[in-house]
């Protein structure tokens, strides 16, 4: 298939994105302490196959060998995070340089393989000793996120432009607090309504302190955000969709812009938040850019019983799905680009994950044949390009995952990444779409087109 990508900048951003607790193993290595993710993987029946990620990809080790896959596949950018409970085990306090010298060297191996690093802060692994005292219930903890901002930027900041403070902080929130199916696992509306609120200053006080620490910084949040449309045009079925658009887009839009918390929601929750003076100014730091992580639009009805927002998702029949059951409609991406460039005056964007799940597996000829990723990844590309001729200002694309990897409560069955991992020896092979983004790159100049 031809795509039609020439309306992508010259110096756009061709990346792959991974985080730390899905790939990089060495849990109990150089002082790092356990995170949420470390016990509710090891707390029997919350992961499929109790699978958790102490080992992982153990890209700990081998993360030379993965930057050669990413030269390989010749992207000229990575989106990595780095883990709280390697930096500061304690939570707050003391910071771990031996922790820290790991991204140090993975930062210079990246610049010298000409791979621009994209560094979040926060993707899901909050260290257990803060769960144990509340968690992100606790307003301490948000402070808690700048401290240990301010420690990374510090070492990293010479080197490193783009910083991420959190990353999908609805999961943190939603699906970790309110349905139970993430870390720290609660089912309690109030934790999860006070979390949500506790996040977003979290994510601008680091702001405020990537950008003290480390002069320059180009900073900005990453959420993953859906396409929402009514099931049917049944009033209650519309205004569902409503509600389910605030709960997934425009609660945690809205507070970053500078318009605080939507009013509706505020009301379908019925939570009293923990608002102090100058919190909602905090929140609204200014952005350099906007990170969307786009997988699947949905279908909504309304749902009067179940959970807030009392709103579910409903199964079109005959469209296409991955393995993890998610709908495959590229129109989602472009619609969310636009929209981030129309209603929230985005001034520059960046698909910060976009990828699909697929049961791959090695042929005897040693190959991984996967079209229906390399289906996935052309249409989604084309979508970006047809957004950016409408005027979003889209700069970069990080597919994901760089691995297959830890997929949380799903374990190691869901397998996202282009390049696919033998867990048992560890052994990396390039996947038919690993090659294909490749090849794509190449065309359309992506090795030339290094990023500043
Ligand atoms: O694997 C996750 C990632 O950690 C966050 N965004 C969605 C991906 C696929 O589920």
């Amino acid at each position: 298939m031809t795509i039609d990508l020439a309306a992508l900048p010259q110096d756009f951003l061709w990346g792959t994105a991974t985080s730390a607790y899905q790939i990089e193993g060495a849990v109990a290595e150089d002082g790092r302490s356990p995170s949420i993710w470390d016990t509710f993987s090891h707390t029997p029946g919350k992961v499929d196959g109790d699978d958790h990620g102490d080992v992982a990809c153990d890209h700990y080790h081998r993360w030379r060998e993965d930057i050669g896959l990413m030269k390989e596949l010749g992207t000229n950018a990575y989106r990595l995070s780095v883990a709280w409970p390697r930096v500061v085990p304690g939570g707050d306090g003391p910071v771990n340089g031996k922790g820290l010298d790991f991204y140090d060297a993975l930062v210079d191996g990246l610049l010298e393989a000409g791979i621009t690093p994209s560094v979040t802060l926060y993707h899901w692994d909050l260290p257990q000793v803060l769960q144990d005292r509340g968690g992100w219930s606790e307003r301490d903890t948000a402070h808690h996120l700048a401290a240990y901002a301010a420690a990374v930027a510090e070492r990293l900041g010479d080197r490193v432009q783009h910083w991420t403070t959190l990353n999908e902080p609805l999961c943190s929130a939603w699906i970790g607090h309110l349905e139970g199916r993430m870390a720290p696992g609660l089912t309690d509306l109030t934790a999860a309504v006070r979390t949500s609120y506790h996040l977003l200053l979290g994510h601008g006080l680091a702001t405020q302190a990537i950008r003290a620490a480390a002069p320059g910084a180009q900073v900005g949040i990453v959420n993953n955000l859906s396409s929402v449309e009514a099931a049917t045009d049944r009033p209650e079925d519309v205004a569902a969709a409503r509600r389910m658009d605030g709960h997934t887009n425009r609660w945690w839009l809205d507070p970053v812009h500078g318009r605080g918390f939507p009013a509706d929601m505020r009301e379908v929750y019925g939570v009293e938040l923990p608002e102090r003076e100058g919190d909602l100014a905090t929140m609204a730091q200014p952005l350099d850019w906007l990170g969307l992580n786009y997988y699947f639009p949905s279908a909504i009805a309304d749902d009067p019983t179940g959970p807030a927002p009392y709103a579910t998702e409903v199964r079109r029949p005959g469209v296409p799905r991955t393995a993890m059951d998610w709908e495959v409609d590229a129109a989602g991406i472009e619609s969310l680009l636009l929209r981030l460039t129309d209603e929230y005056g985005a001034r520059r964007l960046y698909v910060t994950e976009n990828g699909s799940a697929y049961p791959d597996v090695v042929r005897p000829d040693g190959t991984v044949h996967d079209p229906e990723r390399a289906q996935y990844l052309e249409q989604h590309l084309a979508a970006c390009a047809s957004a950016v001729r409408k005027g979003a200002p889209l700069a970069g694309y990080f597919a994901w995952s760089l691995l297959d990897n830890f997929e949380w409560a799903y374990g190691y069955d869901k397998r996202f990444g282009l390049v696919h991992v033998d867990y048992r020896t560890q052994k990396r092979t390039v996947k038919g779409s690993g090659r294909r983004y490749a090849e794509i790159i190449r065309e359309h100049g992506g090795s030339e087109r290094r990023a500043a």
